[in-house]
């Protein structure tokens, strides 16, 4: 059975000093141990205050973003090797926000992705069509074609190495949560896509869902069975907040 992960992108928020309390309090709640993965992904500069919190710990945390090169001058970007002298184990390629508004496409998220596995990062790729798309129903096409780009630069092999995010544009940050059922037949599209490459692969990945999830819609959306956890925005922000979705993890890994 795919082990169901919480990650939160705690996006550009916080301080040294709140990031490393929100730190320590999942820690005091989670524990080692639990049924379910916990990652978070604090901004840059919040990174280094984060692991030393989580150090020993089970829970993980990662990069909101890497660059697609190895070092040299690349101006303001930070190196996969970077974070891994952080301790990142993980790091989100291809956010929406990143592609919005920072001209990310296809190709370039691709090169992040096996930039970040290279180094020995595991990349969260994140997915997902706006709201215009949707409409048009051009979703499957929209979010095939990102993964699609992955797999032509790195292979499905390398893809399966990695996690997928599907987060629909028009759910982030809205309070327009995807029902569980819209968010079910994206990720069993997605499975189903993926298992025609390779069905092994594409039944141990882990697919999470994200856009306004919380407290009370994460046990249904986690419920589902394509949907393998969450890649959380807002409601990752508070120690409270994020316990919410953890404990629906919880019970769901123990079968409640
Ligand atoms: P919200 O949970 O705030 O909608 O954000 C989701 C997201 O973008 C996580 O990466």
């Amino acid at each position: 059975m795919r082990k169901l992960l919480v990650a939160g992108n705690w996006k550009m928020n916080g301080s040294i000093e709140s990031a490393k309390a929100l730190a320590a309090g999942l820690l005091n709640e989670v524990g080692d141990g639990a049924s379910y993965d916990v990652a978070v992904f604090p901004p840059f500069v919040h990174i280094p205050a984060v692991a030393a919190q989580l150090q020993n710990s089970d829970l993980m945390w990662g990069g909101q973003n890497v660059s697609a090169h190895k070092r040299g001058a690349f101006t303001s970007e930070v190196s996969a090797e970077m974070l891994l002298e952080l301790g990142c184990q993980m790091v989100l390629v291809g956010h929406s926000e990143c592609r919005e508004y920072g001209g990310e496409n296809n190709q370039l998220v691709a090169l992040k992705f096996k930039q970040a596995l290279a180094t020995g990062l595991l990349p969260v790729l994140c997915v997902g069509e706006t709201l215009a798309q949707r409409e048009a129903d051009e979703t499957e096409s929209v979010v095939w074609s990102q993964i699609q780009a992955v797999i032509d630069l790195v292979g499905m092999e390398s893809l399966g190495q990695g996690v997928i995010a599907y987060e629909p544009v028009w759910a982030i940050g809205t309070g327009l949560t995807a029902t569980a059922e819209q968010a079910q037949q994206v990720h069993q599209f997605i499975r189903s896509h993926l298992s025609e490459n390779d069905d092994i692969i594409a039944r141990r990945m882990r697919l999470l869902y994200g856009g306004s999830c919380n407290g009370s819609n994460a046990h249904a959306l986690f419920s589902m069975p394509d949907v393998d956890g969450g890649l959380i925005g807002g409601a990752s922000l508070t120690v409270t907040d994020f316990m919410a979705i953890c404990q629906q993890a919880d019970a769901l890994s123990n079968g409640e």
